[in-house]
């Protein structure tokens, strides 16, 4: 079967509501939304909870995520998000488990299972995040990690709601490093998330979830991770803020 591809912009904490703005209207007048339909290519991107809005009032033909959400439905949580809160301004996807959400908040396996079932609950999209440390590659123990993350990330979920998910493999020692992953391990992992998924839920289901390559993608690296057949788009963060090389991106797809 044939998967669409997907370019998502996570631009974590970056870009101004006014920023946002000048980006949407750029996009508008420029000819990149029709650039990437005629090449299959779904756009989102990420941008902050305080630009969700702006930019999804203001950008047509890219679909708008929030980079994180509660699982609960509302209640005393500092500074978190519900899900209805987004649906309440049309936002229906959220990025879920990204390392920097691990590594500098402690974000578990488990805390991303609440929260995708909340996702999946509202009929949401979760993009879930997963990817090994250099000290766990260097280790050789990648597989290992990505399994007990998805395989927990992933549990108690129907293959109704598994189509609302979209996995990101991001190798941790390759965000924002400039250390990109090969083209072959983006190929292998995601193969090995898609066998998985597979085995959680159903062969339907893994031969229809997109899988995503991030870490370091490129205008110049990008092609080669889409050429690969388990690697269903790119979850790109520097090279997404800035039309010019989100442009550049879809261009060399
Ligand atoms: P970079 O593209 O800046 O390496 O970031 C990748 C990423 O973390 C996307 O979620």
């Amino acid at each position: 079967m044939s998967r669409k591809k997907l370019l998502m912009g996570n631009w974590k904490m970056n870009n101004t509501v006014e920023e946002t703005l000048q980006f949407a209207s750029k996009v508008n007048e420029s000819s990149l939304v029709k650039d990437a339909e005629s090449k299959g290519v779904i756009l989102a991107i990420a941008p902050t909870y305080l630009s969700l809005q702006a930019l999804k009032q203001n950008i047509k033909g890219v679909y708008v995520s929030a980079q994180d959400c509660h699982y609960a439905k509302s209640g005393a949580y500092t500074s978190s998000v519900s899900v209805d809160m987004l649906k309440e301004i049309g936002v229906n996807w959220s990025i879920i488990g990204h390392s920097e959400k691990r590594q500098y908040e402690a974000e578990s396996d488990f805390s991303c299972n609440r929260k995708i079932r909340a996702l999946l609950k509202a009929s949401c999209k979760a993009v879930y995040c997963v990817g090994e440390s250099l000290k766990e590659y260097e280790e050789g123990i990648t597989k290992d990690i990505i399994l007990s993350q998805v395989t927990v990330g992933l549990q108690n979920i129907s293959c109704e709601d598994a189509k609302n998910i979209i996995i990101a493999y991001e190798p941790v020692w390759s965000i924002g490093t400039g250390k990109n992953a090969s083209s072959e391990i983006a190929q292998d992992i995601c193969c090995y998330i898609r066998s998985i998924v597979e085995k959680i839920f159903n062969k339907e289901v893994a031969s229809e979830m997109l899988i995503l390559y991030g870490g370091s993608v490129k205008p110049e690296n990008i092609h080669n991770y889409l050429t690969c057949p388990d690697v269903d788009g790119a979850l790109v963060g520097g090279a997404s803020l800035k039309v010019e090389s989100f442009k550049a991106l879809v261009e060399n797809i």
